[in-house]
């Protein structure tokens, strides 16, 4: 006689064994599946990506059409896909990775929605993007009846005055007329989009857009890790925002305060998002000679394609890829003067395994001579990874990928390295011209992190709904204020719509992304100059600020390698292979700058320059012609609008 618990433990051990049978054959037709699926996959992006392409750099009703069409019909074969995915018992596959494929198709996207509201939220992003590339101002002093004149667009002209002209009046005629030309027009239509792509997150079972968003990191934890990263460096921003709001108000007088927010058309740029343009008037050193490497690129004859034949050389010197003859063939690298694109550079995957584009309005300067780099970064991301199934062709997470590019012109820009390409003359560093190069960076790095972070906080409040259409506007100015410390030029309402004014706001694009790339780098570039030998934590001779992993093999082998998983793990694991750690890490980024710090706190000590921000003086109201009666009550507190 066979003890009880004998025969349940073979009745058990023989379903196990039935099971796995079932299971292994199931996993074997599984794989089968996501090879087909992963061709089709293949073929139905190399389109979609094509009609983009058409439409973004040419933009025609007839592209537009076109591009919708394909966008609905692709959406009709992954909707059909993802119902045959709901099929299999994936969840139960004992094949990590196979798991981990059937999951990415798992989430569906905006193909959930019926045909219908597919196509509408598809043509209202379309619509808004073209509202934004198009929009066109007249110069300051000129009406709309002059005509010929009002034809500034944001790029190259708008971006321009704001770098650099210093006359507050025509700065802030530019930042009022950028917003009125766009702002207004996409109000309605956000709203739309706002509904309907909630209403994809809840087919595909998220509470709304954010979550859904934020899904893209596998950690519910997440949100937390974002938020004490930016209360690490809130300090060091703290330090930089209290040094140029003194160095501002000795250039331009009370109307930057001595203790308010700074009133941000003075900044460079035409979201405040990054400061390095204003960096020639307040440099720690005035008197060090400064290199300027726009007028550099200049005078040494750089045009667009050299430039990028420039960061070429760098990635193929790590042996990382050079680029294929189509890139050049097919890229957009200047400004066509014969149609309407969006000039907002991006870089392109065609998912065939060898067309891969960038779109960039290169102007010779400094700023897309990086930007340049940024772009060429993702393209070498899409080469490392194209032999992985396409659902895998992604970076780790989003972050990651906005970092590549970013970390080689870490590289790039140490002047050790412009050196080397004969961008810098001088034969030596000196310890101030370091300093001076160190804060310009500073300007474009550190003071994009507010930026960076409340972009989508502001956008998760707008997706769950805790902030309604009717306070959109005085949201976002409430949290430009709060994290940023600087304030409008002009009091706002909510019939105007400053969110609209910014790229990704209206294209749909989740902006954590460059938050996280922004820490991520630092943290990158850390690990590989200890790598490459040429950076040793309390080494003064190899401070991190100096390294240039220019040529070198074993940094570069190390992030083809993380490259080449594209998504198919978890981005810890990713983060591993060149950091060891599994966590985002802001000493990185607070190392970089540690000389700058140090500097920054006793300059501000000294200046007796208040650091932090007392509440604006400007308002945010629900309508103009409340503002109209304030400014009436009141002329002095308006005076400057
Ligand atoms: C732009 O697209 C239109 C079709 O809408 C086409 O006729 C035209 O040739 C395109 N222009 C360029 C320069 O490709
Ligand atoms: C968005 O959805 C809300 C709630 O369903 C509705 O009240 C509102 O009118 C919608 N807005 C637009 C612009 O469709
Ligand atoms: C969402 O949840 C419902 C109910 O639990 C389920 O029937 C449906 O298949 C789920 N959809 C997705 C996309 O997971
Ligand atoms: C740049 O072009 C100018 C005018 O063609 C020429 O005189 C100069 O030598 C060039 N400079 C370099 C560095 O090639
Ligand atoms: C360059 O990368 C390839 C793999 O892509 C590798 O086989 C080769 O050894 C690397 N070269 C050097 C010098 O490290
Ligand atoms: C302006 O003054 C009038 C009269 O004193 C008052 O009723 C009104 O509320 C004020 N408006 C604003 C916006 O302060
Ligand atoms: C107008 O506003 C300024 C600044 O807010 C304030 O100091 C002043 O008292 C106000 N004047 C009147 C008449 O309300
Ligand atoms: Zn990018």
């Amino acid at each position: 006689m066979l003890p009880k618990i004998f025969i349940i433990g073979l009745i058990h051990l023989l379903t196990v064994l039935a099971k796995d049978a079932s299971i292994e054959e199931e996993e074997y037709e599984a794989r089968n599946f996501l090879a087909v699926l992963n061709k089709q996959t293949e073929k139905d992006n190399n389109r979609l990506t094509k009609a983009n392409w058409a439409y973004a750099s040419n933009l025609t009703e007839n592209n537009l059409k076109n591009q919708l069409a394909i966008a609905a019909e692709v959406a009709k074969n992954e909707k059909e896909a993802w119902q045959r995915v709901g099929q299999y018992n994936w969840k139960s596959f004992s094949d990590p990775s196979l798991r981990r494929h059937f999951q990415k198709y798992s989430v569906l996207g905006t193909s959930a929605l019926p045909e219908e509201k597919f196509k509408q939220l598809n043509k209202i992003i379309s619509d808004m993007e073209a509202i934004y590339s198009k929009a066109k101002i007249c110069p300051r002093g000129k009406k709309e009846t002059d005509g010929e004149e009002c034809k500034l667009g944001l790029e190259p002209e708008l971006t321009n005055i704001l770098a650099k002209s210093r006359d507050s009046e025509e700065l802030k005629h530019v930042w009022v007329e950028w917003r009125n030309a766009v702002g207004p027009k996409c109000r309605s239509l956000y709203e739309q989009y706002v509904n309907l792509s909630n209403e994809a997150a809840r087919l595909n079972n998220f509470s709304d857009t954010s979550q859904y968003w934020l899904d893209d990191y596998e950690d519910p934890d997440f949100k937390n890790q974002i938020q004490s990263l930016w209360e690490q460096l809130n300090p060091l921003y703290l330090q930089i925002h209290a040094y140029v709001r003194f160095k501002l108000r000795e250039k331009y007088g009370d109307i930057v305060t001595e203790k308010g927010p700074i009133p941000m058309h003075l900044l460079g740029n035409m979201w405040g998002q990054s400061w390095h343009n204003i960096g020639d008037f307040m440099l720690p050193y005035p008197d060090v000679v400064d290199n300027d490497l726009t007028e550099e690129l200049r005078k040494q004859n750089y045009t667009a394609t050299k430039i990028f034949r420039t960061a070429e050389e760098f990635f193929k010197s790590i042996n990382l890829s050079e680029m294929p003859d189509t890139f050049w063939q097919r890229s957009i690298l200047e400004k066509p003067a014969d149609r309407e694109i969006v000039c907002h550079a991006s870089a392109w995957d065609f998912y065939d395994q060898k067309d891969f584009r960038i779109k960039q309005c290169t102007e010779v300067t400094g700023e897309h001579f990086i930007t340049a780099h940024h772009e060429m970064g993702h393209i070498e991301y899409f080469i490392q990874y194209k032999d992985q199934p396409v659902k895998f062709r992604e970076g780790a997470n989003d972050g990651f990928h906005e970092a590549i590019g970013d970390l080689i012109a870490l590289s790039v820009e140490s002047t050790k390295h412009l050196r080397k390409l004969g961008l810098v003359h001088n034969e030596k560093d000196d310890p101030k011209q370091v300093l001076n190069h160190l804060f310009k960076l500073g300007l474009s790095k550190i003071t994009f992190l507010p930026f960076g972070y409340l972009m989508d906080l502001w956008r998760w409040d707008v997706f769950s709904g805790k902030t309604k259409p009717d306070d959109y506007n005085c949201k976002w100015w409430e949290l430009r204020e709060k994290y940023q410390g600087v304030e409008p030029p002009v009091d706002r309402s909510e019939e105007d719509f400053d969110p609209a004014g910014k790229y990704h706001i209206i294209a749909d694009v989740p902006y954590l992304r460059y938050f996280i790339s922004f820490v991520i780098q630092f943290q990158f570039h850390r690990s590989l100059c200890e790598k490459a030998g040429q950076y040793e934590p309390n080494n003064l001779e190899k401070p991190l600020h100096e390294c240039d992993i220019y040529q070198n093999q074993v940094a570069g082998n190390t992030l083809k390698q993380m490259l080449a998983m594209g998504s198919s793990k978890p981005w810890p694991q990713a983060m591993e292979v060149i950091t060891g750690q599994r966590r985002m890490d802001a000493s990185g980024i607070l190392e970089y700058f540690k000389p700058l710090q140090t500097w920054l706190e006793q300059e501000n000590k000294k200046n007796n320059a208040h650091v932090g921000w007392e509440p604006s003086k400007k308002v945010c109201v629900r309508t103009r012609q409340e503002l109209n009666e304030a400014q009436k009550n009141n002329t002095t507190a308006f005076s400057q609008t």
